[in-house]
């Protein structure tokens, strides 16, 4: 998609991403306590959440680690960025990850120092940096790293095994960039490197999952047109006549730790 195209699936998303992911807090809590460890976070440490989106995570991580200095929260859709609401301890900043890690230019990017996080994440975000830009988006992104600062990205694997009509899998399986790509940008940032795979049970009501389809829940989605999602639900439904949808959500975990560099 492009950068237009997606700003106006986000800018359309925005009033409803959150209302999502309500039926699963089990998943939200599963998923932060994932990133609090990963990043190793503790309150004295400087975050931002890069696509942060409407805040999702960077209010349940500041919620779980209490830091002592807000979480900086990037985003380029001022609509996602909106619903941060007036959060105390979240810093909205509207900027993209190309921006933040320097492949584009930004004037507003004072607040966010090279060399000063303690933690970057990046949770599923990376694609839609176009492939041009990744490895210097990624650098970039290092570099805004402390000393012994770590780099997350949370993002899916090439293939998932959601309940979704078939030409979504195809097109998804065309468009999701390799963790382990990923990951060898990280490593070629500077930084050691690592990917794990974790995945949580989701069972979601399937009038729900349908309507989360119509609503074009992932940004994949806004590439088909109305009849085509609608053909999509239609065959959804025949393939699954049970009332509740049982999948697993598996996630790539490609973590960049930086190397304390010799005073
Ligand atoms: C699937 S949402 C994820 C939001 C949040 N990280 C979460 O997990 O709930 C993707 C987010 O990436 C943002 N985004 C789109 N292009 C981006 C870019 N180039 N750099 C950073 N974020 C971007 C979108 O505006 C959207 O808020």
């Amino acid at each position: 998609m492009s950068t237009s195209d997606n700003a106006a699936h986000y800018a359309q998303l925005a009033a409803t991403y959150d209302q999502h992911w309500s039926h699963s807090d089990a998943f939200v809590t599963w998923m932060t306590a994932g990133i609090v460890d990963a990043l190793a976070l503790r309150p004295h440490h400087q975050i931002i959440d890069v696509g942060c989106g409407t805040g999702l995570y960077s209010r349940r991580i500041a919620d779980a680690v209490r830091p002592e200095k807000p979480v900086l929260c990037a985003d380029p859709s001022a609509a996602m960025l909106g619903h941060l609401r007036a959060t105390v301890g979240l810093r909205p900043v509207l900027a993209s990850a190309e921006q933040l890690g320097g492949a584009r230019p930004n004037s507003t990017l004072a607040d966010v120092p090279l060399g000063s996080f303690d933690a970057v994440l990046v949770k599923e975000a990376i694609h839609h940096v176009a492939p041009s830009v990744r490895g210097s988006t990624i650098a970039g992104l290092g570099n805004l790293l402390t000393g012994s600062g770590r780099l997350l990205i949370i993002m899916l694997p090439t293939h998932i095994h959601y309940p979704l009509f078939g030409a979504a899998l195809l097109r998804f399986e065309e468009l999701q960039p390799d963790p382990v790509e990923i990951a060898e940008h990280v490593r070629r940032a500077g930084l050691s490197t690592s990917i794990e795979y974790h995945e949580f049970a989701l069972t979601i009501p399937k009038d729900r999952y349908l309507a989360m389809v119509r609503g074009r829940y992932m940004s994949l989605l806004s590439t088909f047109d109305e009849n085509a999602i609608e053909a999509g639900v239609r065959e959804i439904d025949a393939r699954h006549p049970e009332p509740m949808l049982s999948f697993p959500d598996r996630f790539a975990f490609v973590l960049g730790t930086r190397r304390t560099r010799a005073s």
